[in-house]
């Protein structure tokens, strides 16, 4: 049997492992011949949202683009997982209630790690960057995170990503 469609909306800061969490979703979902599609926040940036920036503004019309991009996979059976900063509650909930407009399922995935974590981390070295006075309004350092109220899951450090992404996919591949 193939499951509906369904977003996978991945929150969190800058460094708390979106991309790496995706990936081995994907992975799985792979596995099990379940169609999906990964919506990348920073590969997104380098075309359909290549005019936006990081004001408040343009993260809310990033946010609102890529949810609806988002929807139009759900529409065509995929399970889509979308890692994006996402930073504001209001924006999530915006993609939320849209797709409970049109009666699909939404699964927000807070990765819940503090930013010294993520700091310490630097993935991409942005941190070091920030520190350095190279770039300003960073999410977490100088511009806000609001933390959902009531995401479908909540996962922290200290677990290896392969039992999170079995977690998110026990949920996305269970019936409603
Ligand atoms: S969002 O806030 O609009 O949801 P998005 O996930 O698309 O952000 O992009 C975040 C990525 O942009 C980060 O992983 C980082 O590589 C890069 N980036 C560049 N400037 C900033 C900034 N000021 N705040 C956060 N991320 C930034």
């Amino acid at each position: 049997m193939t499951p509906q469609g369904c977003t996978v909306w991945i929150t969190g800061l800058s460094g708390s492992g979106k991309s790496t969490l995706s990936d081995a979703i994907a992975r799985r979902l792979d596995d099990a011949g379940v169609a999906n599609h990964t919506l990348d926040g920073d590969a997104l940036r380098e075309g359909l949202n290549r005019d936006l920036g990081f004001s408040r503004d343009d993260r809310r019309e990033n946010v609102r683009r890529v949810g609806e991009v988002a929807q139009l996979f759900v529409d065509a059976g995929f399970v889509v997982l979308v890692p994006l900063i996402s930073p504001y509650r209001h924006d999530r909930d915006d993609v939320r209630r849209r797709h409970a407009e049109g009666g699909r399922r939404f699964v927000e995935v807070y990765l819940d790690v503090p930013v010294d974590v993520c700091e310490q981390r630097d993935p991409k070295g942005l941190y070091a960057r920030v520190r350095a006075g190279e770039i300003r309004n960073f999410t977490g350092i100088d511009d806000p995170y609001e933390p959902p109220l009531a995401a479908e899951i909540v996962l922290r450090p200290g677990v290896p990503v392969d039992d999170d992404a079995a977690r998110v996919v026990a949920l996305v591949t269970s019936p409603d």
